[in-house]
């Protein structure tokens, strides 16, 4: 940590940009606060102080101005595409343009924060001199610090109503400084300022001559704001090996970022081979250089083992890996449950991604890890994740942009969570996957069937059970090979360690699909039947399962499956014996498209196979 500088030593070669976050609790007068930084630096036009006369003696502050009302007045972007309200404010003065991320203090503001920070290289955290240091004000550090911001300046407000005492506002700062000190900070400078009053909002204020440092416009003006690299460099993912002659081989793909140009040096991830661009074509035509977004073909000067999914990159030192631990931000209603499904979305890719294990929550406030089974709205957490396929990346203490990630909920395509990346897992390196002689195929075709899995779903005592064992003896006699799962039993053995919570059947289900697509590779027709109630969770075993697996929704009512109750599980679920049973103290949601669908209620067990084993039919290869 480093004092500002003086202002004569300053020099501005050009007038930069600095982007900036404000952080504030709902009282703090955060936008009274920027509200008279606009206004003194005669950043609003006549029209709008006019209305803002007009305006304020309506308003709180007895004929004076309310500069806050001045914030709502300036036209502001809103980006709400992914419900974020944070509004940007562009704003620029003799010495510098700024852009200021307004994020509300309301609610909501977790997610309006992260996303604010995550653009922003400089955060002003505004203190309510009367409170002092809150709990809020540590979140804001913690947030800002892990969006990668690493300059600081709090506003220590309100400094009339404590007649500018000198003594008040060092141990405010003193309280400040043992914070930060927790923390990665480059720049940070703590200011007295009263934001109705206009003390050291753009011009020293004489209240406050015990204060050395420059009010909050000039220091903005001048702090020098180191940028790391944010560039990734060039990358190209190839998607074609084209091979139009035995002279030529050129590696085809769009480039996700940066620039190449002929003569360049790149290396091929995984391989790490390297090589230089001999020639370059964009479309047809032959070109020197290439940008990103342009479809290209590079030619290198030797012969380097590419295939398709590898990828061509400049910086050696990216990370291409399926496995890694990152700080997640949890901004969803409904909670993280390691081994669910998302869609991990880094700068231009989206891939599916489960959140494996939480490693330890982290206390927004002291920072103290805490064992976690469950991540809930507004808490942090390590985690570690793991990737559907290699994906190319880097530590968010070297790349902002390759460095951090938002998971998106597969259902709502809402953003779920934003995390940054602290190092790859060498377990995803140093496991490899290990590439056999016997293939799917192969075991496929000597069974002479193509392996499926057929997914029975629904209520206890809805007839998955019975009809799946029904399913396998017509399968068996008509010569197919085939193997059930089944829930009662798997649970008896591999899934013993098993419960009824949600964490414990989003496992339950997850490893039930693995097996399943595990007996599918040995060649098999797979049979499972679990209740498996969340449609989040069905979808994760159809993305491990892939083609083959095929829903079947036994529909049949609750009231019917409560009349039948054979196991007299409901009766005891009913009596509060059993805690979380589907169905009566815990959901089960509908699937949304199955394969199939039958309700038992009113056919026979014979009825109800012969209607399946028609649909059936239909997806298995001919004898
Ligand atoms: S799942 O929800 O994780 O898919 P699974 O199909 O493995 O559940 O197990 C369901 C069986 O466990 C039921 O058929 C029932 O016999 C038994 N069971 C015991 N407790 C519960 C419960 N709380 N909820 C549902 N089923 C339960």
């Amino acid at each position: 940590m480093k004092p500002a500088k003086p202002m004569e030593k300053m020099t501005h070669p050009t007038r930069s940009l600095l982007k900036f976050i404000t952080c504030g609790s709902v009282d703090d007068g955060k936008s009274t606060l920027i509200g008279h930084m606009l206004y003194d630096a005669k950043l609003i036009y006549a029209d709008q102080e006019q209305t803002l006369l007009l305006d304020s003696r309506l308003g709180s502050r007895e004929g004076r101005m309310d500069y806050s009302l001045l914030l709502d007045g300036l036209t502001a972007e809103r980006e709400q595409g992914i419900t974020i309200d944070v509004a940007y404010r562009y704003f620029t003065t003799q010495e510098r343009s700024f852009i200021v991320a307004d994020t509300p203090g309301h609610e909501q503001y977790t997610r309006n924060m992260a996303v604010g920070a995550s653009f922003a290289d400089l955060a002003v955290i505004l203190v309510d001199v009367t409170q002092g240091i809150l709990t809020q004000t540590k979140r804001h550090l913690r947030i800002s610090a892990l969006m990668g911001i690493r300059h600081f300046v709090v506003a220590v407000n309100k400094m009339d109503l404590i007649a500018y005492d000198h003594h008040r506002f060092e141990a405010i700062k003193n309280d400040f400084l043992s914070l930060a000190s927790a923390y990665e900070v480059k720049t940070l400078q703590i200011i007295p300022v009263s934001a109705t009053e206009g003390d050291n909002v753009t011009t020293r204020s004489l209240n406050t001559g015990w204060y050395q440092g420059l009010p909050l416009l000039p220091y903005l003006e001048q702090v020098e704001v180191t940028r790391e690299a944010l560039d990734a460099g060039f990358i190209l993912p190839v998607q074609r090996v084209s091979r139009p002659n035995h002279a030529f081989r050129g590696f085809q793909g769009q480039i996700a970022s940066g620039r190449v140009s002929v003569g360049d040096t790149l290396i091929s991830l995984p391989g790490r081979e390297s090589a230089r661009v001999k020639s370059l074509l964009v479309t047809d035509r032959t070109v020197e250089l290439a940008t990103t977004g342009q479809p290209v073909t590079v030619q290198l000067d030797r012969d380097v083992d590419i295939s398709r999914g590898c990828l061509l990159v400049q910086n050696p030192d990216l990370n291409v890996a399926d496995l890694f631990t990152a700080t997640l931000l949890w901004m969803d209603d409904t909670e993280l449950i390691p081994g669910r499904s998302y869609l991990l979305k880094l700068g231009t890719r989206v891939l599916p991604a489960t959140v494996m294990t939480i490693k330890h929550q982290i206390d927004m406030t002291s920072g103290r890890q805490i064992p976690a089974g469950k991540l809930f709205k507004n808490e942090m957490a390590l985690c570690d994740i793991s990737l559907s396929e290699n994906m190319v990346f880097d530590e968010f203490k070297h790349n902002r942009t390759l460095g951090s990630f938002i998971l998106m909920d597969r259902l709502t395509n809402m953003t779920s969570a934003c995390g940054t990346i602290d190092h790859p897992l060498r377990r995803s390196t140093n496991v490899i996957w290990q590439k056999t002689d016997v293939t799917r195929e192969v075991r496929a075709a000597q069974k002479n069937q193509k392996p499926l899995t057929l997914w029975f779903t629904g209520l206890s005592g809805s007839g998955k059970s019975t009809l799946a064992n029904e399913v396998e003896k017509r399968l068996l006699a008509m010569g197919r090979h085939t193997m059930l799962l089944d829930g009662d039993n798997v649970r008896h053995g591999l899934n013993k360690n098993l419960g009824f919570t949600e964490v414990d059947r989003v496992e339950n289900i997850r490893r039930i699909a693995e097996v399943a697509r595990l007996m599918n590779d040995a060649g098999l027709i797979a049979i499972t039947s679990f209740i498996s109630p969340y449609e989040r969770d069905r979808g994760n075993a159809r993305e491990i399962i892939g083609d083959s697996y095929m829903e079947i929704h036994v529909s049949t009512p609750l009231e019917e499956c409560e009349k039948r109750d054979v196991k007299g599980l409901y009766q005891k679920a009913r009596n509060g014996q059993i805690p979380n049973f589907t169905g009566i103290s815990s959901p089960y949601e509908e699937p949304l498209s199955p394969d199939i669908s039958i309700d038992t209620t009113h056919i026979s067990i014979e009825e109800a196979t012969d209607l399946l084993m028609q649909q059936i039919s239909r997806y298995l290869s001919p004898l």
